[in-house]
């Protein structure tokens, strides 16, 4: 391709050079053609007119006389009879009336022509004057007058030819220097239109070709970014739609198992265990603890869809943190008395720490907590919650941060990442066994949200855990937000 592009540059430029040549060619071929002719027709002219005065007296002298001009000397009288002539026989010379310097020299003028004699047969050049009524016409060979002129064509060819050798280098590594370039623009388009929108010209601002280069490189570069924009888009709805068909099957299987529960045992029952005293109760127990299962596992996705399409009405208020977290202290002991399970509240530090925020959305993110950390701890362990303040109380960016440590099973390092996602248990049949649903800690992250606040979990395998939660000291605003926007989130 840059070959072709050289190539091409460079024909244009000899074809206009060579046109140059030729009109120098032609110009001064014509010059120099006009400059002798003239200057020819004077000096024969003047030979001419010594000839005439000198020819009365000397009238057998004729030949001697043309010699010594070194040119054709013609006699012709005003018939246009040819007299004499110094290198033909004049007798048989016809008349030379019609000839256009003889007609000219006979009509008082000095006529001159350049052409073939019919006489000679050769080139010559003509000049008459008028004398004694008729003509004196002298004549030389054209052939020696074109032979200058022909030797000062070349040396002007040549030397324009030369002039422009210095432009035809230049333009030649100039040709060079654009091809090149050009060559790399069309390869980088190309690269371009296969869809390589990571290639990238060598960076010159220097010039058209360089302000070209940067214009594409731009467009390059917002072609890569939008590109890389939809991979991660495409990327992300993937993701979100595989999220959509888990959460579809995970809540299908979670709906199947208490329903085929209670309708086998329904079936039972009506079957004739209703009338065995040994098993009805029994029978009927289960029903009841797999419907409260059904209820609050619809209770759970109720809340998690809510909070998550930001349709939870919250009532934001300043909220002592030590109050929270005894209030929910409170509720828990009979269930963790039960297990034998100590629950201790750790000073809050400072006393007068306050957060901002919904006290029932808060007392659901601490009762999942506990109840997690009295679920998965052994009888007979503690759970510890407490809470500190980060940074001034008149921070407006101060946080308070809310901890709830158990002495339980603790959590392999490898399921900590998907902990807060729906319906991820770390053990699933233990879970089920206790009656979880696997969509607590789902409902904590996306309520810690919505109070403005996050959630994280440390966790050592047989140490225990400690979930921890920041709500804000101040108003940031969130009291008044609108569900606005709805949040696709991973979990
Ligand atoms: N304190 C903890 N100690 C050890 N494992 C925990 C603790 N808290 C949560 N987990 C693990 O995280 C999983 C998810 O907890 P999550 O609260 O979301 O569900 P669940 O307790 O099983 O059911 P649900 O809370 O809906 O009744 C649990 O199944 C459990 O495996
Ligand atoms: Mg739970």
């Amino acid at each position: 391709m840059t070959a072709r592009i050289f190539s091409r540059l460079i024909l244009s430029l000899v074809a206009v050079l060579a046109l140059a040549l030729i009109a120098v060619d032609y110009l001064v071929t014509q010059r120099v053609q006009e400059t002798f002719a003239s200057q020819l027709r004077q000096e024969l002219a003047e030979k001419a007119r010594t000839i005439a005065l000198m020819l009365p007296q000397k009238p057998g002298e004729f030949g001697e006389l043309a010699k010594a001009t070194g040119a054709r000397l013609t006699w012709v009288d005003a018939s246009g009879r040819v007299v004499g002539d110094s290198d033909s026989d004049s007798r048989s010379m016809d008349n030379h009336k019609a000839r256009p310097e003889v007609a000219a020299a006979l009509q008082g003028q000095v006529g001159s022509s350049l052409r073939i004699s019919p006489t000679l047969g050769v080139r010559l050049f003509y000049v008459a004057i008028p004398y004694q009524g008729g003509a004196l016409r002298l004549a030389v060979p054209a052939a020696a007058v074109e032979a200058q002129v022909r030797a000062i064509r070349n040396d002007v060819l040549l030397s324009t030819a030369l002039a422009f050798l210095p432009i035809v280098i230049v333009a030649a590594v100039f040709a060079r220097y654009v091809s090149g370039r050009l060559g790399t623009i069309i390869d980088f388009t190309r690269q371009l239109a296969e869809g390589n929108f990571r290639a990238r010209l060598p960076g010159s601002s220097r010039g058209v070709l360089g302000a070209l280069s940067t214009k594409l490189n731009e467009t390059s570069e917002k072609l890569e970014f939008m590109l890389d924009r939809l991979e991660t888009e495409h990327a992300e709805l993937e993701k979100l739609e595989n999220i959509r068909k888990d959460f579809v099957i995970n809540v299908s299987h979670e709906l199947r198992t208490p329903l085929a529960s209670i309708q086998g045992y329904t079936e039972t029952l009506l079957d004739g265990a209703l009338h065995d005293p040994a098993n009805n109760l029994k029978f009927l127990n289960i029903i009841r603890q797999n419907a409260e299962r059904l209820a609050r596992l619809t209770a759970d996705l109720l809340t998690l869809s809510r909070v998550e399409l930001n349709q939870q009405e919250f009532k934001f208020a300043s909220y002592r943190a030590h109050r929270i977290l005894s209030d929910n202290l409170d509720g828990m002991r009979p269930i963790a008395e039960r297990r034998g399970i100590q629950l201790v509240l750790d000073p809050v530090e400072p006393a007068v720490a306050e957060v901002f925020c919904d006290a029932e959305a808060v007392h659901q993110i601490l009762t999942n907590l506990l109840d997690n950390a009295i679920k998965y701890t052994p009888d007979g362990g503690t759970v510890t919650i407490g809470a500190r303040q980060l940074g001034a109380s008149n921070d407006p960016a101060g946080r308070v941060e809310f901890f709830v440590r158990d002495t339980g099973s603790g959590i392999p390092a490898a399921d900590l990442p998907r902990l807060f996602e729906r319906f991820y248990r770390v053990d699933k049949a233990r879970s089920r066994a206790l009656g979880g649903t696997g969509l607590g800690l789902a409902i904590v992250k996306h309520l810690a949200r919505s109070q403005n606040g996050e959630v994280r979990v440390e966790s050592q395998v047989d140490k225990g855990s400690t979930f921890i939660f920041t709500l804000p000291v101040h108003d940031l605003g969130l009291s008044d937000a609108k569900p606005i926007q709805k949040e696709l989130t991973a979990s």
